[in-house]
């Protein structure tokens, strides 16, 4: 095996622990429907799909990125992907640095032929290797867009990690120009505010995942595996470092309406989805959530979209909202928002 799919594992094995996830506080449980007790549809007249890149979902919920599938992260994106295909859900991959770097097959289109598939690059990659290496990761898998992950905290706590990021907003630029599907991106926990969004925006990016704090913690995970006690002192600070998503959506969408927002980081349930939603965001992402049932089955994962999906459409009902268009205007209530 290599560093890569070593510390790929790590972070499979590390990410099933609550010891890493969000210190128990999310903001979306401040954010408050009001409660519509005269819904006046049926629980079975509501639709959840939505249009994404092109295709028609079942829902707006994203199986989020985690593993670009090599060694163990094979088992977990088979699970995954078959569930993405049967459930009508889009399916983004985790990082295809190591698949690419060691020139493995990638099998995701094998399970879900017809799905909606994200590639996934981080963003000193294609800095490094330019908007060719991110074409290659696009054709790899025949994705419909490619997702860039923004981790500049991870790498900081991560030993090795990459501390130049010069230029990675030209290569952002390159890519949203060269490439032949378009660009989502994405942080992986800390989330992508205003200031920076404003400049995604000039470079062409359309989508931003805000993967903002509240959910997996990246600096909390890097932490249990740095075994230098001096880089933890430095990390320490940092550990609550990042933007709350629930605070983040709503200073988005006021940025630019034509900003298109997929709400994650820290989404824990179908009622989550629907807050999102509410706040902004045209789809949600949830990666922590899935990891559990992809390691036991694809039944699994499929039963917990089912989950998910039922809790939106509840959320739904009891806001009177029959479609995804009439919940976004779904009243919140006052001393919430
Ligand atoms: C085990 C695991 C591996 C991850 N690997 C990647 C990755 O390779 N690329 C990426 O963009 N994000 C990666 N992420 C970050 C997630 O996509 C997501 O942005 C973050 O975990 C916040 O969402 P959550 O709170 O729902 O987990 C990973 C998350 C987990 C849990």
């Amino acid at each position: 095996m290599t560093d890569i799919s070593d510390r790929k594992d790590d972070h499979i094995a590390l990410a099933m622990s609550p010891d890493h996830q969000g210190g128990g506080v999310s903001s979306f449980n401040q954010i408050c429907f009001e409660h519509n007790p005269l819904p006046e549809l049926a629980l079975d007249d509501i639709c959840t799909q939505i249009q994404f890149l092109g295709s028609t979902v079942a829902a707006p919920i994203i199986i989020g990125a985690m593993t670009g599938g090599c060694d163990n992260g094979d088992l977990i994106n088979q699970h995954l992907a078959e569930a993405a295909e049967h459930c009508h859900i889009p399916m983004a991959l985790g990082s295809q640095r190591a698949s690419l770097e060691l020139g493995l097959e990638q099998n995701v289109r094998k399970w879900a032929p017809t799905a909606v598939i994200l590639s996934n690059l981080g963003a000193t990659q294609i800095q490094e290797h330019g908007a060719d290496l991110a074409q290659q990761a696009v054709d790899s898998v025949n994705a419909n867009a490619l997702m860039i992950h923004l981790n500049p905290l991870q790498e900081l706590i991560q030993p090795n990690g990459d501390r130049d990021w010069n230029k990675v907003l030209e290569a952002i630029h390159q890519c949203c120009n060269d490439l032949s599907v378009p660009v989502i991106i994405k942080e992986v926990g800390s989330g992508i505010g205003p200031t920076t969004a404003r400049k995604l925006i000039d470079a062409g990016v359309s989508w931003i995942e805000v993967a903002g704090r509240g959910g997996t913690s990246w600096a909390s995970i890097e932490m249990a595996r740095n075994e230098s006690a001096r880089e933890r002192e430095i990390a320490q600070p940092f550990l609550n470092w990042g933007m709350d998503t629930a605070a983040l959506l709503p200073a988005l969408k006021q940025l630019d309406a034509s900003l298109k927002l997929i709400g994650s980081g820290g989404v824990r349930h179908g009622l989550d989805v629907a807050r999102c939603i509410r706040l902004g965001a045209q789809m949600t992402a949830l990666a922590q959530p899935f990891l559990g049932p992809a390691m036991d089955s694809t039944e699994a994962v499929v039963e917990k979209i089912s989950i998910l999906t039922e809790q939106l459409r509840w959320a739904m009902f009891l806001t009177g909202s029959k479609n995804l268009d009439q919940l976004t205007i779904a009243p919140l209530t006052d001393e919430q928002i």
